[in-house]
């Protein structure tokens, strides 16, 4: 008998994911056979979990927090970008190895470029946060050839840090204070997880103009605070469920070779219930 190829999204916690729901759609949609599950690790067994799964046969998995930066090292290899992210939130197992790859940056490319229709060569992008998800998120965005990437964090060395580690595209990328940013927009991403808590990071209401996309890496039932505030100030917005559809989509490529329409499974997460 053939048995479907094997995946899941590792993490702890993991109940919550949308990641089986969304696979689960790209299979269905593109003919795939395959099966993806939830695993949850213990924090002091991602290694082993890993393991295991591997000798089970599974061919890849998605990694989630906390175990990203765990499963760069866990790699035998690192795709560009994962490197350059200094973490994995993809992993394809073949061959004897273990490919560490990440989708999140692409996937917040890709719903910003394709779903919201917002081009970035040439733009103004201020990120706000340094910390993984900003990371992740920096190489693709500068791969688009925008003007100039303002990295703002509450802890400025951290932005700096960050900065330090992409030497190479210098020219592009400037470091900021919350309350010291200047001028407008075009793209405003909320990289911190400050909605987590409410929160707000205190930024100038000048950053935004008619036309500003904002979007916020976190989503919910509801719009984050984040949203909230840049769209009183007039920015176009958008949650992170677009991002986290296009990363799933980017990771069912990198395993299977076709990559799913996106739109209708997006649709459908969009209804209440889902
Ligand atoms: P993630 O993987 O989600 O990026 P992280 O690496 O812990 O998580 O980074 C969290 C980011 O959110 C950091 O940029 C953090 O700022 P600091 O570097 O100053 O800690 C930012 N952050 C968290 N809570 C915040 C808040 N309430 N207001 C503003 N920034 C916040």
């Amino acid at each position: 008998m053939n048995r479907a190829d094997r995946y899941c999204v590792i993490g702890n916690p993991i109940a919550h994911s949308k990641s089986p729901l969304i696979h689960a759609a790209f299979a269905a949609a593109t003919g795939q056979a395959l099966q993806y599950d939830r695993c949850l690790a213990p924090l002091d067994g991602f290694e082993a979990t890993m393991r295991g799964l591997i000798d089970q046969g599974y061919r890849g998995a998605n990694v989630t927090v906390p175990f990203k930066l765990e499963a760069a090292r866990l790699a035998t290899r690192l795709a560009p970008r994962a490197q350059a992210a200094g973490a994995v939130n993809t992993l394809i197992f073949a061959d004897g190895e273990i490919v560490g790859d990440n989708t999140d940056g692409p996937g917040l490319v890709a719903d910003i470029v394709r779903n919201a229709g917002v081009a970035l060569q040439d733009k103004r992008i201020l990120l706000l946060g340094a910390g993984g998800a900003a990371r992740g998120a920096l190489l693709p965005l500068l791969l688009q050839n925008p003007r100039q990437i303002v990295i703002a964090n509450r802890t400025l060395a951290t932005a700096e840090k960050l900065v330090r580690d992409f030497a190479a595209h210098a020219t592009k990328l400037a470091v900021s204070g919350f309350a010291d940013i200047e001028g407008g927009f075009d793209v405003v991403i909320n990289a911190t997880s400050s909605s987590l808590a409410a929160d707000v990071p205190p930024i100038p209401t000048s950053v935004f103009h008619p036309g500003t996309l904002a979007l916020d890496m976190m989503y919910g039932n509801k719009p984050t605070v984040f949203m909230d505030f840049a769209a009183s100030h007039g920015a176009a917005v958008r949650d992170g469920l677009g991002m986290l559809v296009e990363q799933a989509a980017e990771a069912f490529a990198l395993w299977r070779g076709v990559r799913p329409d996106t739109a209708p499974v997006l649709a459908a997460m969009r209804q209440p219930q889902q």
